[in-house]
C-alpha cells in the first residue's frame, strides 16, 4: 500500500498525517509551537523553525514504514504570511503572520489611495491587514534594508516547499490571499506588482494545488523518503480544510473553528462579492470560492481558559452548560482579540464582556465565548446569504469543531444542520488528497474526494433553541457598532 504525508502547517502547530492510498490515517503527529507579538496587534513565527519542527516531525511520522511506499506530500498553510528570503536563500526577517495588524496604514492607503473598486478589478479583493501585499508595503515604508535584500517572496507552506524542491512555487488558493494575484483570470496582476514596488520576479510560480515537483534527492535522503517522492504545491489551509471535508465543486460550506474562524463556500465559478465583504479566492479543486475569515475564533476559548482561568481542562468548563441554558445566556462577548477582518475589517477593534452581573459564574463567561463566536461567524453567513447564497448545511472542522457543546451553539445560532467530517484533520487530509491526485491515484480532486470522504453523523437545529439565538444575534450584531468608536480611543 502506499502512503502519502498530509501537513497542516497552522499558527498554533504543525500537524502531519501518513494517510494510506484508500485514505485511512495510518499516523500522525502534531508539534506546537509559539506565535510571537513583538507589539500590541503583531505577530510573527520564525519560518527556520517551521523547517526544523517539519523535519523532526516527519522522521517520527514515518518511524517504522519504508520510506520507498511514500509516494507523495501535500501541504495546506496558514495563509497570507509573508516570508521573505535574500539571494543566499536567508529568511531575511521573521514571517509577519495573517493576522497581523501592524499594516493599517498601508491597507488604508491601498483601499482609499489606490481605491477599492481598482483593486478589486485588479485581484477580486479589497486590502485587509493581514493580506500579504500590504505587509510587503509596510516593509518598503518601515524596513528599506531589508526590503532591498528580498529575492524571493512566498508565503509559509511555500517555504517548506521550497526547502523540499528548490523549486519557487506558490498554488492560485493561497496566491489569492497575497493582493498580488489576478483571481478571475490566474495571474499576478502587474500593476498590483508595480504598486508594491516589486518584480514579478521576485515572486513564485503559479501551480494548481494538485500539480507537483519532486523532492530533490539529498532531502529525500535526510528525510528518509523515496526520492521518486512528489511533493504538490498545496494550498492555503482553509482550502486544503475543504478539500479535506469534501467541500469540492459548487455550492458547499465548510466552516472551521482554528485559531481563526472561516466560512469558505465553494463553486466552480468565479465570483466576487460587490462589497467585498467576503474574499473572493479559488480554491484547490481548480475551481473558486468565496469566504468570510475572523481573526480569533478556537483561540478565545483557549484564551479564556488558558491564560485566565488557567485550565486546559477545556471539556470540563463546558461540561457545566446545558441544552436549557442554550440561547439565555446574559453576558456576550466580542470576539475580536487581534482585531477583526470578515466583515468588519476592523484592526482596532478588540475583545470585550458585556452584561456581567453578581450572579454571573465561570460557566456564563465560557459560554459567552463559544457563543459570540459563533455569532461572529454568523455575520460572514449573513452577508453570504445577502448575496443570494443559501446555506443550509456545513461541514465544521478545526479544533473547536471537536466539541459537542460548540458545534450545537454554531448550528443553533447558524439554523443548519451540521455534518461532522470522520477525519477531524481537514488540513492535512486535504493535503495528502492533492498529494493523491497529483501522484495520479485519483483522476481529480473531485473524484478523491467522492471516495475518500465521509461524515460521521449530522447535527440538526432544535427550533426553541434557534429561536433563542435568533434573538440573542440581533442584540449581539448591536454591540460592536456601539463601541466602535471607543476602540480608537483605547489603543
Ligand atoms: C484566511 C486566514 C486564516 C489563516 C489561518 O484568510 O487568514 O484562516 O489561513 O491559518
Amino acid at each position: 500500500m502506499n502512503y502519502y504525508i498530509g501537513a497542516d502547517l497552522g499558527t498554533s502547530a504543525l500537524k502531519l498525517l501518513l494517510v494510506r492510498e484508500d485514505g485511512q490515517i495510518a499516523n500522525s503527529v502534531t508539534k506546537s509551537y509559539d506565535v510571537s507579538y513583538p507589539k500590541p496587534g503583531w505577530s510573527e513565527q520564525a519560518p527556520e523553525n517551521w523547517w526544523k519542527t517539519f523535519e523532526s516531525g516527519i522522521k517520527e511520522l514515518t518511524h517504522g514504514i519504508d520510506g520507498e511506499k511514500i509516494r507523495g506530500i501535500g501541504a495546506g498553510g496558514q495563509m497570507h504570511g509573508l516570508v521573505v528570503l535574500d539571494d543566499s536563500d536567508r529568511v531575511i526577517r521573521p514571517a509577519i503572520l495573517w493576522n497581523d495588524g501592524r499594516t493599517w496604514a498601508e491597507t488604508d492607503y491601498l483601499n482609499n489611495v489606490i481605491g477599492k473598486k481598482s483593486l478589486s478589478d485588479m485581484t477580486a479583493n479589497i486590502a485587509f491587514a493581514g493580506f500579504t501585499a500590504p505587509k510587503i508595503l509596510w516593509m518598503k515604508n518601515n524596513e528599506k534594508e531589508n526590503f532591498e535584500k528580498i529575492s524571493k517572496i512566498m508565503l509559509p507552506k511555500d517555504y517548506i516547499n521550497y526547502l523540499l524542491t528548490g523549486v519557487h512555487m506558490t498554488d492560485y488558493s493561497d496566491a489569492s490571499g497575497m493582493l498580488l494575484l489576478d483571481v478571475k483570470n490566474k495571474c499576478w496582476s502587474d500593476r498590483m506588482v508595480e504598486i508594491c514596488g516589486i518584480s514579478k520576479n521576485q515572486l513564485p510560480l503559479l501551480k494548481e494545488s494538485y500539480e507537483a515537483v519532486i523532492i530533490l534527492p539529498e532531502i529525500a535522503e535526510r528525510l528518509g523518503i523515496s526520492k521518486s517522492c512528489l511533493v504538490a504545491a498545496g494550498a492555503g489551509d482553509n482550502a486544503a480544510a475543504a478539500i479535506g471535508t469534501g467541500t469540492v465543486g459548487a455550492g458547499k460550506c465548510n466552516i472551521s473553528l482554528g485559531t481563526s474562524g472561516t466560512v469558505f463556500i465553494s463553486s466552480d465559478k468565479f465570483s466576487a462579492d460587490s462589497n467585498n465583504a467576503l474574499h473572493s479566492f479559488c480554491h484547490a479543486d481548480g475551481g473558486y470560492h468565496l469566504m468570510g475569515c475572523m481573526l480569533s475564533a478556537a483561540s478565545c476559548n483557549k484564551w479564556f481558559c488558558d491564560k485566565i482561568l488557567k485550565t486546559d481542562d477545556y471539556s470540563t468548563e463546558q461540561d457545566n452548560i446545558t441544552d436549557d441554558s442554550l440561547g439565555k445566556n446574559h453576558v456576550y462577548f466580542l470576539p475580536y482579540l487581534m482585531g477583526e477582518r470578515s466583515p468588519i475589517n476592523d484592526t482596532d477593534a478588540r475583545g470585550m464582556f458585556i452584561g456581567m452581573r453578581p450572579d454571573t459564574a465561570r460557566r456564563h463567561m465560557i459560554q459567552a465565548v463559544l457563543e459570540g463566536v459563533a455569532f461572529a461567524i454568523r455575520d460572514s453567513v449573513e452577508v453570504a446569504k445577502s448575496l443570494g447564497i443559501s446555506i443550509s448545511v456545513s461541514t465544521l472542522c478545526g479544533g473547536g469543531g471537536k466539541s459537542k457543546l460548540w458545534r450545537k451553539i454554531m448550528c443553533n445560532v447558524l439554523n443548519i444542520d451540521i455534518a461532522v467530517p470522520s477525519c477531524e484533520e481537514g488540513p492535512g487530509l486535504g493535503g495528502a488528497m492533492l498529494a493523491m491526485t497529483a501522484c495520479g491515484a485519483y483522476k481529480s480532486v473531485k473524484e478523491c474526494a467522492e471516495k475518500l470522504v465521509t461524515t460521521s453523523e449530522t447535527i440538526h437545529p432544535d427550533s426553541t433553541i434557534a429561536q433563542r439565538y435568533e434573538e440573542q444575534y440581533n442584540k449581539f450584531r448591536k454591540i460592536y457598532p456601539a463601541v466602535k468608536e471607543l476602540y480608537k480611543e483605547i489603543k
